[in-house]
């Protein structure tokens, strides 16, 4: 590709940068958890080169994209970024200073050389596994001055290579997401995943428990566990053998200060016995699951490859209540897959029905190239998929409102995680991911206390500390 930087002095001693010559990094992030988690990671990396997060991209040495691939127009999204990003660029060559635009995720690892012929001006294209080499490439694409791009899927594991850093993530310092597994085998028809993140694979329990540590000694409560497959984790363990999630959970259980643990996304295939027993015997599992199901008609599952039928799902979740009364579901669900008829949706609508969702997200199903589905005929009308899209989401809206109010007149632990919006107030979650608000003073963030329920808000709770008058 053409020559972005050449006759830019200013950058080239990039990679000896002393850690005084402060630089701008600014992260636009896109799409799951995982690119969160990604962007926290790549923001470590290049911290020893001197880049320090600032708020505008106006004023940032560096510019990362971290894309996301996995609905509709996610590439045009991120080429319209890119205009807007261009014009900074220009703007500030024009001052003398010089911006390195890198674009990172899913839709980099889709579509590299693409970004690279329509957007020339990029200077850094990396794909989800190769964040660990960025300050190499940002060097590379310095010295050069010309665009670099890696995509591959390296043998080693990024995790080996990043810093140890306990950096916990939003929203505040006593949550944080880990990621301890990446990629997908299970080529569900409609998913691009397991294209651009590759294989599964599962990190080290030492490097997890390693860093889990410390995350709760610089005042993490609550991790919650991320992976594409998370309940598909085989992660070594130190004594040789492959430790199932359920083991990982017992083992960070135990970890000084770690009070809440939770894991997303998991797939209903991988929800064996130890995991669904785990829910009973460790209190630190939040009754909490995010379990997608995606579709309630068993052709229609089928076709997306999907492995398991609606009674399977149905099976899982009814011994999952069993074990543990209190535990809520939340869910995907995609309609309009290729071939679904009224009769399929209505069996969705009719699980739905059945299993009853805390909590669900819903999608048109939209065509990715080079995924089995996207070439599949009977490709369902958008009009179609509207109308059930509407429908569907009318039901789990009255499904998550109706969750919500058995909670009312309950007292249940929160963890407070920082202040509220009005003044006096603090805001925390339940065990169910709401947040709840209360009248409360600052010095009780961080703790987990008993709140009474008061009122449901549209997607939040309010309520009152039980022991108010001791803490006041
Ligand atoms: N179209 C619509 N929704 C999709 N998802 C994944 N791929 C597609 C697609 N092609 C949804 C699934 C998945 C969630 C993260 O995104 O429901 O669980
Ligand atoms: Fe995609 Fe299916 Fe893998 Fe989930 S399980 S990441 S939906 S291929």
């Amino acid at each position: 590709m053409g020559l972005r930087h050449a006759g830019a002095p200013a950058i080239m001693t990039v990679s000896n940068a002393p850690p005084s010559s402060r630089r701008g990094l600014h992260v636009i992030t896109w799409g799951c958890q995982m690119n969160v988690y990604d962007s926290a990671r790549m923001s470590d990396v290049l911290r020893p080169l001197g880049y320090q997060p600032v708020d505008l991209p106006d004023s940032a040495d560096m510019i990362i994209l971290n894309t996301c691939h996995i609905r509709d127009k996610a590439a045009e999204k991120v080429f319209s970024e890119l205009g807007r990003l261009r014009k900074i660029k220009e703007a500030r060559k024009e001052n003398g200073e010089q911006t390195i635009i890198a674009v990172a995720g899913c839709v980099a690892q889709a579509e590299g050389q693409e970004i690279l012929t329509r957007a020339p001006y990029v200077d850094i294209v990396l794909g989800p596994q190769t964040y660990h080499r960025l300050p190499e490439m940002v060097a590379r694409a310095a010295r050069a001055g010309g665009a670099v791009i890696d995509t591959e899927f390296p043998a080693e594991q990024k995790f080996d290579f990043l810093p140890d850093t306990a950096a916990p993530q939003t929203p505040g310092n006593y949550t944080a997401f880990l990621t301890i597994q990446e990629g997908c085998d299970k080529f569900c028809s409609f998913c691009v995943v397991p294209y651009t993140r590759g294989a599964e694979s599962s990190r080290s329990v030492t490097s997890v428990l390693a860093e889990a540590k410390r995350m709760a000694d610089s005042g993490v409560r609550e991790i919650c566990l991320l992976g594409q497959n998370v309940n598909a984790y085989h992660g070594e363990g130190p004594d040789g053998q492959v430790w199932t999630l359920a083991r990982l959970a017992a083992t960070l259980a135990d970890i000084a200060g770690i009070l809440r643990i939770r894991y997303m996304t998991s797939h209903p295939r991988d929800m064996d016995d130890s995991l669904i027993t785990a829910h009973r015997d460790l209190p630190a599992l939040m009754p909490f699951l995010h379990l997608p199901v995606q579709a309630g008609s068993d052709r229609i599952l089928q076709a997306m490859n999907r492995g398991h039928t609606a009674d399977d799902y149905r099976d899982i979740v009814r011994r999952l209540r069993e074990v543990r009364p209190d535990l809520a579901l939340s869910s995907d669900f995609i309609v309009g897959h290729p071939g679904e008829t009224d009769e399929d949706f209505e069996a969705t609508m009719q699980l739905v029905r059945d299993v009853r969702f805390a909590l669900a997200y819903s999608f048109k199903y939209s065509q990715r190239p080079g995924t089995p589905a996207a070439g599949a005929p009977f490709q369902v009308p958008e009009d179609v998929k509207d109308t059930r899209l509407q429908a569907l989401q009318a039901l789990l809206r009255e499904q998550q409102d109706a969750f919500n109010d058995t909670l009312v007149g309950q007292t249940i632990p929160v963890l407070f995680t920082g202040e509220g919006r009005k003044p006096g107030q603090i805001t925390g979650r339940s065990p169910w991911l709401q947040p709840v608000h209360v009248s409360g003073p600052r010095h009780l963030i961080g703790q987990e206390l008993p709140v009474r329920i008061t009122e449901r808000l549209t997607n939040s709770l309010g309520g009152i500390l039980v022991e108010e008058t001791v803490y006041a």
